[in-house]
């Protein structure tokens, strides 16, 4: 299938541009597999992040079609599928030849092409205490217990992995930027209710 990229291009000192490339590209090719082809095969000049190329490390979140999402976990099939979608939705036809808008996250500078500086990103998550702490408990000779029921609450926000894409779409982010972020905010609630211990120190325990 040919897939056009119209892929946001930028220096730190330049206005951003939109170059375009073509590939021939399978369904199941994840948008990664797509930069990657158009970095080797057609401009070694395009700048993105990437490590694992498996959902886990959260280094290659970029936007696509307008949206903050990982280049290894999302494919073309079901972004082509998602523009069909849309086009429908708005009584209009698809085009032939699909075109996919690669553009660097939101709310962070730009430091080339798709990567940008999460300086404020990491900042601001250091700013927070965590939920799960050390502090005011006592240190067990050899290893913390935990419940299932107590691991349960910590299921959804254990599981970010630091990509940055909810801090991209952050609109409270982008209107006031004392706003730590949605993944601080993770970090410091953990799936559940703050809590006080009794001698009144600000511990955040999992009860
Ligand atoms: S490359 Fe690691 S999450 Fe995509």
């Amino acid at each position: 299938m040919q897939v056009t990229f119209q892929v946001v291009r930028q220096t730190v000192d330049q206005a951003p541009h939109v170059q375009s490339y073509s590939l021939d590209v399978e369904p199941g090719n994840t948008i990664l597999d797509c930069l990657n082809r158009i970095k080797w095969e057609q401009d070694g000049t395009l700048a993105f992040r990437k490590n694992c190329r498996n959902t886990i490390c959260g280094s290659c979140a970029i936007r696509v079609n307008g949206r903050s999402a990982l280049a290894c976990k999302e494919n073309i099939g079901s972004e082509v599928a998602r523009l069909q979608q849309i086009a429908q939705d708005r009584h209009q036809s698809a085009a032939e030849v699909p075109t996919i808008a690669i553009a660097p996250m939101g709310n962070m500078p730009v430091i080339k092409d798709l990567v940008v500086n999460m300086q404020s990103f990491w900042s601001n998550l250091k700013a927070v205490d965590p939920y799960v702490s050390t502090q005011s408990r006592q240190i067990p000779e050899r290893e913390f217990l935990q419940t299932p029921a107590e691991r349960d609450r910590l299921n959804q926000t254990g599981n970010c992995i630091l990509c940055g894409a909810c801090y991209s779409e952050c609109n409270a982010r982008t209107v006031d930027d004392s706003f730590v972020g949605p993944h601080a905010l993770a970090k410091a609630t953990g799936g559940g209710r703050f809590s006080r211990r009794p001698d009144g120190n600000a511990a955040r325990e999992v009860r």
